[in-house]
């Protein structure tokens, strides 16, 4: 196939689920991940926030009134803030009917139901701590759930777990704490910055229209702290024609909402 004979290292791009196969069910829900694994993908992606109480939980935004009925059943709390809310009061919330009938009755679910899940799928987890800046010290207590899961014995941190965020301080401290642990950058450093950022990162992910041949090589010029070649993993495809054109580039991941079309384009089938 076209696409995989042009990335330099000769493997087709991976395809990670974003939000989970967030196009088939909805975004950071347990049905998300399993519809993920009923198509076969083995990668998925999410985000990390934290309630009122001090739980993570996994939400995009910062804001629970996109992807719940949070308005209807507190309706005098806008903003609607996840760090306004207990999580006995997010388990009350419906976070699936906005996506379609057939999901009522998904919930936001907590970290640890979520890694029971990907670990009952057998996935493996892009895991993104997201707007850390609004958690302080959420670094060190997702660590802490994770290796209380089970998240952090070596064959899960080698091969199954990759930490991202758009805070670059985040990563450092996630590398600190864990130099096991492999972390992506999600943004597009200048070719300069490069090498300050292969210091704690494993990964640069950025968005797909930053991705030229160019920025390709300069990231796999640079060996990340574990002595690897960084990976650079773009998002979010879902367009069959820009899939084939960034694996053409030779990305190693492709994080999108519709991983079956993705991970059938760049395989060629
Ligand atoms: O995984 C990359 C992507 O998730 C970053 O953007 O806004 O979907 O979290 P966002
Ligand atoms: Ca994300």
């Amino acid at each position: 196939p076209a696409a995989a004979q042009a990335a330099p290292h000769g493997q087709p791009p991976v395809a990670v689920a974003h939000r989970g196969a967030s196009s088939y069910a909805p975004e950071n829900t347990l049905a998300s991940i399993d519809a993920a694994a009923r198509l076969g993908v083995e990668w998925v992606e999410n985000d990390v926030q934290r309630t009122k109480d001090g739980e993570l939980v996994i939400l995009h935004d910062s804001s629970l009134a996109r992807t719940t009925n949070v308005e209807q059943v507190f309706p005098d709390r806008s903003p609607w803030n996840v760090s306004d809310f207990t999580l006995r009061e997010i388990e009350k919330l419906d976070a699936g009917s906005w996506f379609g009938r057939k999901f009522k009755g998904e919930r936001v679910p907590t970290l640890e139901d979520y890694m029971d899940e990907v670990e009952h799928n057998d996935q493996s987890l892009l895991m993104e701590l997201k707007s850390p800046e609004l958690y302080p010290g959420i670094e060190r207590q997702t660590l802490k759930e994770l290796r209380s899961e089970g998240w952090l014995t070596s064959s899960h941190v080698k091969h199954r777990l990759i930490i991202q965020s758009f805070n670059a301080d985040t990563l450092k401290t996630v590398h600190t704490l864990r130099p096991d642990i492999r972390t992506g950058f999600l943004g597009n450093p200048s070719v300069a910055d490069l090498p300050k950022f292969a210091k704690y990162c494993d990964q640069i992910n950025p968005v797909h229209t930053a991705v030229t041949r160019d920025y390709v090589t300069a990231v796999h010029g640079l060996k990340g702290p574990h002595r690897r070649p960084l990976d650079l993993y773009t998002w979010t495809v879902d367009d069959p024609a820009t899939a084939l054109k960034v694996a053409g580039l030779g990305v190693d991941g492709i994080i999108t909402n519709k991983p079956d079309v993705v991970r059938d384009v760049v395989e060629g089938s």
